[in-house]
């Protein structure tokens, strides 16, 4: 017997989990789901020991396939992993059935108050499971090795609608309450489980993709993401044709950690998006990118979760050059290196983590969660692609997404079939340097471009605005990130008075841009920064400005005071995130 996964209790000599059946009643007042859950087997089992995941469920009954009860035991909980749930499978067993309900704590749900969704007259409840919270919603088998079909039914109060990612089956509604069955046929790891259940609404985009949101936000979000079937169309030409039927959009509330999770045939996706200008899709060419990359072809443990994010911007920027050109594929690749740049600054403790290929035995997913597995991931996918020749390069990628088609892939693999396809090209790109060594390869090439160059020559002042009237936002976005820290209060001013960065609409050139000021001590944007942190919850913008604050002695109270104010609004993974940040 062996575990598959640092991060599960599954054990490979034990039965495997193939398929569920999932039923759940959603009591809102009570913060938490009383459910029932049958695990079918692969196979019928040896008979003996069932570990499963779990991670503060209240277990009420195990019992056989027609109902007799089992015995079963719940283990003192791990602090990373959650309690194991022992249950004593009989010999030719071939499911088993689990009453229990989840806590109001979950670390996969949010339980949103009518006070904190967009209309403020509906609760709210979503789910986020990667990487290991889906114990926390339903006892399994929660290791992206084993993957599962399944089947669900949700009871809701009759004025709210479920969504899943999953396909939507039926509908009843019952007096007060309705119930919405839905069913997932293509087998995925438990993490990309999801679910929302809120006041919500549709529009179609095209004929296999809508977006749902709260009423009041549905219209911004279908002309923001009004694109998506050329996203579509472009990831298809490049990667083949897409498996999951429909491609639907979430707009989630604020608080959503995120900017966006690729749940399958339902993306999440922060509000944070609705820029107004379509100039955050990039974001949804992402979380396409994983029905591929992730999705179809998925890492099999979180040490090897640089083949999702790697390979998936990797494909984000493939989408985005097949949709505004290479230019723009760069400049977002010169956003990517300046953010790596940032991380190893912040890992300089803990250089480990800054390997592509890491050792998470006992170390929380999301605590080493950074940008080194998308962006270095990424480097390391343009290293080969450079010495191989785009064409070979495409065929390499084909080869791999064929051979592993829902599937469990690790870094070995990967290195196996590029030496079998391509021998001794991992040996002219260093490999070894990229997947187990700390930081970047001597052989690291930075990107380059005209419109890159042209940025990188303004910085360390204003620049006049004949130089940046042609600009994008991404471009602007490389500029601050670029900026050596800090920056005089004279230049501060002056971009700000010119520019209006302060009143900007896009969050991530708003969030650059506080950043910066922040970090340069200059004031004027502190009320802008009191206002963002009160009306996002996404990681991406919550750690940067709350790591700015709390590095000036003048502004660290400010940064715990705003934090104790806002903390119950953040969802529980932003919570430990923020508090790592200031701890
Ligand atoms: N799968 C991730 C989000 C995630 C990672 C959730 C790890 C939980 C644990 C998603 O695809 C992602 O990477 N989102 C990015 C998008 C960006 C890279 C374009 C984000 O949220 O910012
Ligand atoms: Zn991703």
């Amino acid at each position: 017997m062996a575990r598959l996964d640092p991060h599960s209790y599954a054990d490979d000599a034990q039965p495997r989990t193939k398929s569920f059946a999932w039923q759940a009643t959603v009591d809102f007042p009570a913060r938490v789901l009383r459910a029932e859950v049958t695990l079918y087997f692969a196979e019928p089992a040896a008979g003996g020991p069932l570990d499963l995941d779990t991670r503060e469920l209240d277990i009420e009954a195990v019992q056989d396939a027609s109902g007799g009860p089992l015995e079963f035991a719940l283990h003192p909980a791990d602090p990373v992993l959650g309690s194991r749930l022992e249950i004593a499978v009989p010999k030719c067993a071939e499911a088993i059935r689990i009453r229990y309900r989840t806590s109001p704590e979950a670390s996969a749900l949010q339980w949103l108050t009518p006070e904190q969704t967009l209309a403020k007259r509906h609760p709210y409840l979503f789910s986020q499971c990667q990487a290991i919270h889906a114990r926390s919603v339903l006892p399994c088998q929660d290791t992206p090795s084993i993957r599962q079909t399944f089947t669900a039914s949700l009871d809701v109060p009759a004025s709210l609608r479920a969504v899943m990612a999953a396909a939507p089956l039926s509908r009843e509604v019952h007096g007060e309450r309705a119930v919405e069955r839905f069913e997932m046929p293509q087998p995925i790891p438990p993490y990309l489980f999801a679910l929302a259940v809120g006041d919500l609404a549709s529009k179609d985009l095209s004929p296999r993709s809508r977006v749902w949101a709260e009423p009041a936000q549905l219209d911004a979000a279908a002309w923001e993401f009004e694109r998506v079937e050329e996203h579509l169309r472009a990831a298809e030409a490049l990667f083949g044709p897409y498996d999951w039927e429909r491609f639907d959009l979430l707009v989630m509330p604020p608080s959503f950690p995120y900017g966006g999770m690729e749940n399958p045939r339902l993306t999440f996706l922060t509000p944070s998006l609705l820029a107004g200008d379509r100039s955050l899709v990039n974001v949804v060419a992402h979380e396409l990118a994983h029905s591929w990359t992730g999705n179809l072809v998925t890492n099999a443990t979180a040490e090897h979760f640089w083949l999702n994010e790697g390979f998936t911007v990797f494909a984000e920027r493939r989408i985005l050059e097949a949709l505004e050109g290479p230019e723009m594929a760069a400049l977002h690749a010169a956003i990517g290196h300046q953010k790596l740049r940032q991380a190893f600054e912040l890992h300089a403790e803990a250089p480990e983590l800054t390997r592509l290929r890491t050792q998470l035995a006992g170390i929380d997913p999301d605590v080493a969660f950074s940008v080194v597995p998308y962006e270095k991931g990424y480097f390391f996918l343009k290293a080969l692609e450079a010495v191989a020749g785009r064409e070979a390069f495409d065929a390499l990628l084909t080869r791999w997404l064929g051979a592993h088609r829902f599937g469990a892939v690790t870094t070995d693999d990967f290195l196996e079939l590029v030496e079998r396809e391509s021998p001794g090209l991992l040996a002219k790109v260093d490999a070894p340097a990229w997947v187990d060594a700390p930081g970047l390869p001597a052989a690291f090439r930075e990107p380059d471009s005209a419109r890159l160059r042209a940025v990188l020559q303004q910085i360390g002042r204003a620049p006049a605005t004949d130089a940046t009237k042609d600009w994008s936002v991404t471009e602007w976005v490389l500029f601050l990130e670029a900026m050596p820290r800090p920056v005089s209060s004279a230049v501060c001013e002056e971009l700000d008075a010119t520019y209006a960065l302060t009143a900007a609409k896009n969050a991530d050139l708003l969030v650059s841009w506080l950043v910066l000021a922040c970090e340069s001590g200059f004031a004027g944007v502190l009320p802008r920064v009191e206002e963002v942190l009160g009306q996002t919850g996404r990681m991406k913008y919550l750690k940067p400005l709350y790591r700015a604050l709390a590095t000036h002695a003048e502004t660290k109270p400010l940064a715990e005071r705003l934090f104790a104010q806002h903390r119950a609004q953040y969802h529980p993974i932003a919570q430990q995130a923020v508090q790592h940040v200031l701890a």
